[in-house]
């Protein structure tokens, strides 16, 4: 059935984990949520519609709708204590570390009136992340730019909301361009979840010890952090910028097949699909159109990633593993040209993985049978041996 896995009990845990949400086909190179194909949300639908689709398991009618944003929009506002807390970070903290940081003291704000066993609840708590991370995010990036933090307007859409919250200053206010805002909305549609990756486990297990969302989403967005996960746009960057040449794709491909050589082609594999990954197919659609409407066409960066993505879908080595684009390939190509700094590249995955984190969180704890999460292990340590005194060994 789509979603259903179980760890070998003999090997990995007792655990098994059922979901409804994301069905992924690794080998065919499929993705939908909850049955939709991500093709058609990511061109058709709003963030925050597929955020109530990965929430609640159905496309939202325009009422529900219309509620929804309405209860996202008049909680994307932080707890005007929480301002003091981004001033005990240096100011070149990196972003992610901010966000770690604010959002696990979430907890210390509603750990004691929102209680993970009651539904409403658990319901309040993911409408609150969904609500204010992206507020949190934009702060830290205006906290790591030695400027003003800019409040969240009602007036404006989630994705025009962030961007704003991003790059208004108190002295100059901006409007971001429909383009900027489009290709926000289709990026975060297709990050906003992917399964039981990484993250989105650490989610899983931290709170299946009970433990408050807004602590768990800190884990997740630690876990994210990683240049294996979600860290990955931000090191695809580094590695253009590294190679900076086509000529020098070959030798760089060189040093990615060396196994003594830690140096891996970023945005490339994946451990589930063994095929393009869809994610990479539409994001590289969109990265033309968003460089042909800043009038970057001939983004040096975005021909040079083309002709290192052309080069490795032709090499043995690539070809033999299965190693094709993934979702991160593009994708800083794109925030780069909007504007938004490398280091916020993570954080832009975050954002958009907040939906697809409290879902997975929702459904685990309605679940009556949820039981804590227990990882087992094979045993590779010494036999039984008897203590020696100090003096002996
Ligand atoms: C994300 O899980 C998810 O769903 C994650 C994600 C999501 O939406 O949550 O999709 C987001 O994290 C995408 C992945 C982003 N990471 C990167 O782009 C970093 C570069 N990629 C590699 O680090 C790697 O491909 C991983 C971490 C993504 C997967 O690692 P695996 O599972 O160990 O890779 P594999 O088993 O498929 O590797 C098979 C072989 C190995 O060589 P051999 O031992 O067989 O000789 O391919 C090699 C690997 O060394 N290999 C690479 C490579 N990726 C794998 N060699 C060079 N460059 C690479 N990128």
């Amino acid at each position: 059935e789509a979603g259903i896995f179980t760890y070998d009990p003999g090997f990995m845990s007792t655990a098994s984990c059922n979901s409804a949400i994301t069905y992924i086909d690794g080998e065919q190179g499929i993705l939908r949520y909850r049955g939709y194909p991500i093709e058609q949300l990511a061109t058709k639908a709003s963030f925050l519609e597929v955020a109530y689709l990965l929430l609640y398991g159905e496309l939202p009618k325009e009422p529900e709708l219309d509620d929804f944003e309405g209860v996202i929009t008049r909680h994307t506002m932080l707890n005007e204590n929480l301002k003091d807390f981004f001033q005990g970070f240096h100011h070149d903290a990196h972003p992610m570390a901010i966000l770690v940081g604010v959002v696990g003291s979430l907890s210390a704000f509603y750990h004691d009136s929102l209680s993970v066993h009651d539904e409403r609840h658990r319901e309040i708590s993911a409408h609150r992340l969904i609500a204010k991370v992206p507020t949190i995010a934009a702060a830290a990036y205006k906290h790591s730019i030695g400027e003003p933090i800019m409040y969240p307007r009602n007036d404006l859409r989630y994705c025009a909301n962030f961007l704003r919250m991003m790059f208004a200053t108190p002295c100059d206010d901006y409007e971001p361009e429909l383009i900027a805002e489009k290709a926000l909305n289709l990026l975060f549609i297709l990050h906003a979840d992917h399964e039981q990756n990484a993250s989105t486990s650490t989610v899983r297990l931290a709170g299946s010890s009970g433990a408050n969302p807004f602590a768990c989403v800190a884990a997740g967005i630690a876990s994210l952090w990683g240049p294996a996960h979600g860290g990955a746009n931000e090191a695809v960057l580094d590695m253009l910028l590294e190679i900076g040449d086509v000529k020098e794709v070959r030798r760089f491909m060189e040093k990615a097949k060396d196994k003594d050589d830690p140096f891996r082609l970023m945005g490339f594999g994946h451990r589930v699909y063994k095929n393009y990954d869809p994610r990479a197919k539409i994001i590289r659609e969109v990265c033309h159109q968003v460089l042909e409407e800043v009038a970057d066409v001939n983004n040096p960066l975005f021909e040079l990633a083309m002709e290192l993505e052309e080069i490795a879908l032709n090499d043995d080595y690539f070809v033999e593993r299965k190693l094709y684009p993934n979702v991160d390939f593009y994708s800083g190509i794109i925030y780069r040209a909007l504007g938004i700094p490398r280091n916020m590249f993570t954080v832009m995955f975050a954002v958009a993985r907040t939906v697809g984190w409290v879902s997975h969180w929702m459904e685990m704890m309605s679940d009556p049978g949820n039981r804590i999460g227990r990882p087992r292990q094979i045993y590779c340590g010494p036999d039984q041996r008897d203590y020696l005194p100090i003096s002996q060994r």
